[in-house]
């Protein structure tokens, strides 16, 4: 399983990828106004930022909602850096986009995704990736790793190439469910990979060795 941090802040992306275990990093443009980011020429210095961060795929959506808007402004994003993977709406005219990039070497991230039907539409566009929202479905009363693991087996099933990107991640154990899931990537806050850290008798095992050795060695 691959771990993306799901942030536009830089110090965020740097303590994650300084653990070592960070594989990428997914941003929206709800990410980027959090950080302040705004015009064109800072947002794409943005994510060139990132790029010179982390060594895996950095997901930039498109603003543009129309066809031929997504297809300018995702080639102009997959231009900026081999490491960018263009993220597009699951709309009618994001699957074309997807579809288009897919057809000519630029890679996908198929995003907003809440449903088995638009997890296959994306898949058949060739999408690289396809994000759907764990914690948005929760927040409705709806079972947001049970989408996870039905996309899981279809793909599996079908032999579908684009990988489960688990968004939406809102804490830990969402983290812990998606793995169990099947998920090829979960894309988490800093604060829900800090927590897989957590335990307590590592803590008081830690304590109790240190203090052991200092009995003997003073
Ligand atoms: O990866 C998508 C994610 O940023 C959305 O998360 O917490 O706003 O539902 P959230």
């Amino acid at each position: 399983m691959k771990f993306f941090i799901d942030t536009a802040n830089l110090e965020q992306i740097r303590e994650a990828n300084d653990l070592g275990v960070l594989d990428g990093v997914t941003t929206n443009p709800s990410l980027m106004a959090k950080e302040h980011i705004k015009g064109e020429a800072n947002i794409r210095q943005h994510y060139v930022d990132i790029c010179n961060i982390v060594k895996g795929d950095v997901s930039a959506e498109v603003i543009a909602t129309d066809l031929d808007g997504m297809l300018k402004e995702g080639q102009a994003l997959a231009a900026l850096h081999p490491q960018i993977v263009v993220k597009v709406p699951c709309t009618k005219d994001g699957i074309k986009a997807v579809k288009h990039f897919s057809d000519n070497g630029i890679r996908t991230n198929c995003t907003l995704v809440f449903s088995l039907g638009q997890a296959l539409l994306a898949a058949k566009a060739g999408a690289t990736y396809v994000s759907p929202f764990v914690g948005r479905l929760d927040d409705i009363s709806t079972d947001g790793v049970e989408l996870i693991r039905q996309i899981v087996g279809v793909y599996q099933y079908y032999e579908f190439g684009t990988q489960v990107l688990a968004a939406s991640i809102r804490h830990t154990m969402h983290i812990i469910q998606c793995l169990e899931a099947g998920a090829d990537v979960a894309t988490c806050p800093l604060s829900a990979i800090m927590g897989l850290l957590k335990h307590p008798l590592t803590d008081a095992g830690l304590a109790q060795f240190l203090a052991d050795h200092k009995k003997v060695n003073g």
